[in-house]
């Protein structure tokens, strides 16, 4: 019973959030920011972000699927385990919110 509930889980999530952030300080800093809080008017935050949807839109970008000036360039010197470090990296992000008054 345990072995099979355990197989219904989803499966670990991979990506060293420590390689992430290495790779994020030398290739999306100068738009998304290392702490992922957008420096580039048009870009977007990227902090606390759901680690599938950072996997999924960089894998898109990469493939033609999904297509921007900026990221169609940037996503192309990504290999899988990049895109996997960084997704972890910036999913991590812990973000709390303010709501306003
Ligand atoms: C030259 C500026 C630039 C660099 C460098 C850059 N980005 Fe981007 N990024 C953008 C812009 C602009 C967008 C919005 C593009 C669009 O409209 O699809 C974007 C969008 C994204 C998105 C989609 C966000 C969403 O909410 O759908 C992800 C994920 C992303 N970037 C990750 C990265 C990562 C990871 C790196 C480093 C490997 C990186 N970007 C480097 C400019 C940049």
């Amino acid at each position: 019973m345990l072995a099979l509930s355990g197989a219904l889980l989803e499966p670990a999530l991979a990506g060293d959030v420590a390689a992430g952030r290495a790779k994020a300080q030398t290739l999306c800093l100068h738009c998304h920011g290392v702490d992922g809080v957008a420096v580039l008017p048009g870009a977007a935050n990227l902090s606390g972000q759901q680690q599938d949807y950072l996997r999924e839109q960089l894998r898109a970008y990469r493939s033609g699927g999904r297509q921007s000036p900026h990221m169609s360039v940037v996503a192309k010197m990504l290999t899988d385990a990049d895109i996997e470090n960084l997704a972890a990296w910036y999913s991590s992000i812990k973000v709390s919110v303010e709501m306003p008054k």
